[in-house]
């Protein structure tokens, strides 16, 4: 008996492995678009250099076309996971192309920013596990919270 259970076993172990190595043939596009500085939230709005910090180390590798991607993004299915984080956040705000948002949904950008950091959604906490550099400090949210906030009035509704 114990002899079939371990044949058994066996079988299954090499049917994983089969599989896992089968998956990183799926490899994701790790091309950045390409990310034109004029257009650039930092460059347009000219904040002061702990905000750049803050944005650059907590924010800018989802929500722009700057990402820098870690060594784990080479393993599936860890790497589809990670792209499609990435494609969202572009999706819902690009730094990168800031300038390509009207002035309207430019506030209301900065308004979810703003609650995003004060509700402590943002960065995803399954990025600040491994980026340690990410995590803000209740002071880092209030830095960027102010910032976020110094661009006047929030217009309310959607914007998208
Ligand atoms: C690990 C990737 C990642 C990081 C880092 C990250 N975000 Fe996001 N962000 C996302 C994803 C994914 C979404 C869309 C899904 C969601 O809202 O959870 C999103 C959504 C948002 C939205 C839109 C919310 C809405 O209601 O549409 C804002 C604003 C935002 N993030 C701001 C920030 C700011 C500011 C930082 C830095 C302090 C940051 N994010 C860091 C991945 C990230």
């Amino acid at each position: 008996m114990k002899s079939i259970l371990d044949t058994m076993k066996k079988k299954i172990g090499i049917a994983v492995l089969a599989i896992i190595i089968i998956l990183q043939f799926f490899r994701i596009d790790k091309v950045n678009p390409e990310a034109v500085l004029a257009n650039d939230f930092i460059v347009n709005t000219n904040p002061d250099e702990k905000t750049i910090k803050l944005l650059k180390s907590a924010c800018y590798d989802c929500h722009s076309n700057t990402t820098e991607y870690p060594w784990y993004s080479n393993i599936a299915p860890v790497s589809w996971w990670l792209k499609d984080h990435i494609d969202e956040a572009r999706g819902h705000l690009n730094f990168s192309e800031w300038t390509s948002y009207d002035k309207k949904k430019q506030l209301h950008k900065l308004h979810e920013c703003y609650e995003e950091v004060e509700h402590g959604e943002m960065p995803l906490e399954s990025y600040t596990w491994i980026h340690s550099e990410a995590k803000l400090s209740h002071e880092d949210r209030e830095h960027l919270e102010h910032w976020f906030k110094s661009f006047g009035t929030f217009v309310d509704g959607d914007g998208d």
